[in-house]
């Protein structure tokens, strides 16, 4: 199989997908699966070749975060690049995989119906798309914390080299929390009520001397 996985990461190599997909393609090779290419969708210059890529690879992984309830505009811009293979991808087999910073997975239930047109309008096999929440602070959170992330993702990859398709199972577990039960949402109310919820916030504000400044509405016309 011709793996070809698009990291559509505005952060690029500094980001949590790219973290993430490692841990996916250390397990994928480690069953079989070879060859896998990674591209960048940040070098934007690169999209015509990238869509090439994307013509000539039997499978793909897009593999991006979630940015406003969607996706960042260069997964958007890959795309509309692919437009002139639509109807054309007979035989190709495409999975998707959507990461978040709001640790429910319900942020990102609408994408999977949008991703799974883009494959039927190509013409090409849908994999499906795994979903993960609360993925913002795995670059600093402790080993102890992303352990068993970091394992699921591996599991998923060495399902994926042998099967070329995504775990039903761990898939499902990626997901979960899927919204938060009635208790957390009581103690996340109760925070919010604390002050609680905007310490990181705050903390970044005055780190960057903004505090002063947060309520500012500088677009507001003036006198109306
Ligand atoms: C501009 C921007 C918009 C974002 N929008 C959302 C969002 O709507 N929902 C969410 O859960 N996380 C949102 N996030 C958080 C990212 O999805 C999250 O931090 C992700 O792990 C970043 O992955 P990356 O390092 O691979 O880019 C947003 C982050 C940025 C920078």
């Amino acid at each position: 199989m011709k793996l070809t996985v698009f990291n559509g990461s505005p952060r690029g190599m500094g980001s949590n997908t790219k973290i993430l997909m490692e841990h996916f393609l250390n397990g994928y090779s480690e069953t079989g699966g070879e060859g896998a290419k990674i591209e960048y969708l940040v070098r934007t210059q690169e999209h015509g070749k990238y869509a090439g890529m994307f013509r000539d690879s039997d499978t793909v992984i897009l593999a991006f975060p979630l940015y406003t309830d969607s996706m960042p505009g260069i997964v958007m811009a890959f795309i509309e690049a692919l437009a002139p293979f639509k109807g054309k991808c007979a035989g190709k087999k495409v999975g998707f995989i959507v990461q978040s910073g709001f640790p429910e997975a319900v942020h990102s239930s609408f994408i999977p119906m949008y991703l799974e047109k883009l494959c039927k309008r190509l013409g090409c096999g849908y994999l499906g798309t795994v979903i993960r929440g609360g993925v913002e602070g795995i670059q600093v959170m402790p080993p102890s914390m992303t352990k068993k992330l970091f394992a699921e993702f591996h599991a998923l990859g060495a399902y994926f080299g042998k099967n070329t398709a995504f775990d039903p199972e761990v898939k499902a577990r990626l997901a979960n929390p899927f919204r938060f039960g009635i208790v957390m949402r009581f103690v996340l109310r109760l925070m919010g009520a604390l002050g609680l919820m905007n310490f990181f916030w705050n903390m970044q504000l005055k780190q960057n001397k903004a505090f002063d400044k947060r309520f500012d509405k500088p677009f507001e016309k003036q006198g109306v």
